[in-house]
């Protein structure tokens, strides 16, 4: 494991916002459940060895812990771990990593999982190469990363196509321009970070070209009422400067999508999730 304090992180989100540690739990609250029932899917049992990179606050990494049990062993890894906390699970390991550059111990995981890590990453097929080689002979890779065209992909499913919220009428009258505002903001605050939000649509592929077999791929569609949902309010926010600075949105178009995702009574799909696995041929 090499030395992250000499390379700037480069990722989208200011880890220092004060907030930060409190939009890590709300996405934990929205999309943990899918990918603990995939992970289970695929077997993840006692005794296995884990490694969960990019773990955030560190819900899955402390789950997997639970289900690998005193002969198992998950190591979880992030570029910051100030968030991350083992709560005490002596089988769990927390380690300050950039999977960008630095080591990881070859062919040693049953399981190698990472959530909402590689789409920031400006080498996403070298990363997806360095989970794959982590992994040992017959185990798996589990990779998921956001869909943002997802808002708009019922009517009108087109692969390269533009964002159209209101073609798929996720978004009430009078919310939709904000919308589509706002989603070409954040591709374009994405994109200067160096970041793709294009990534979990080629995930199938990108597994397959990082030598892994038995690729599948299923789509997480969250359905959120106004009012319970943090995730959405608190990424905007946070990203608020950066969205503003592109001139695609305006603070206005913000705040009116975030007081939709408030209001009691709204039902709306916040980003789908695109959760991929490949297995390491025997
Ligand atoms: C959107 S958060 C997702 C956190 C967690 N995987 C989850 O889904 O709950 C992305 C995480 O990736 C981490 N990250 C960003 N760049 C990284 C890198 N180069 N190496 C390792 N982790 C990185 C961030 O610090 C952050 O914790």
């Amino acid at each position: 494991m090499g030395d992250t304090a000499t390379m700037e992180s480069g990722y989208v989100f200011d880890t220092s916002w004060e907030r930060e540690h409190g939009r890590l739990l709300a996405l934990e609250e929205i999309y943990d459940s899918q990918s603990r029932h995939r992970l289970t899917e695929l077997g993840v049992a006692d005794g296995w060895h884990c490694l969960e990179v990019g773990c955030g606050a560190g819900s899955i990494a402390r789950w997997l812990a639970r289900q690998v049990g005193a002969s198992g062993h998950v190591l979880a890894t992030d570029v910051d771990t100030r968030f991350a906390n083992a709560h005490g699970l002596s089988n769990l390991e927390i380690r300050t990593h950039d999977l960008r550059s630095d080591d990881l111990p070859d062919a040693s995981f049953d399981l190698v999982h990472a959530r909402a890590v590689i789409e920031h990453l400006p080498d996403r097929d070298e990363a997806l190469r360095r989970l794959a080689a982590a992994t040992r002979p017959g185990g798996w890779v589990v990779v998921e990363d956001f869909d943002f065209d997802g808002w708009a992909a019922v009517d009108d499913f087109d692969l390269d196509g533009p964002m159209d919220p209101a073609a798929a009428g996720y978004f009430p009258p009078g919310y939709t321009g904000p919308a589509e505002r706002l989603g070409r903001a954040l591709r374009a605050t994405f994109g200067a970070a160096d970041a793709d939000p294009g990534t979990s649509r080629r995930l199938p592929e990108a597994l397959t070209d990082a030598g892994l077999t038995e690729v599948g791929a299923q789509v997480h569609a969250p359905v959120r009422t106004g009012g319970d949902a943090a995730f959405l309010p608190l990424t905007l926010r946070s990203l608020r400067p950066r969205l503003l600075a592109t001139g695609e949105v305006t603070d206005w178009d913000i705040e009116d999508v975030i007081s939709l995702t408030k209001s009691f009574g709204t039902t709306y799909l916040p980003n789908f999730m695109v959760i991929a696995w490949g297995r390491k041929p025997l």
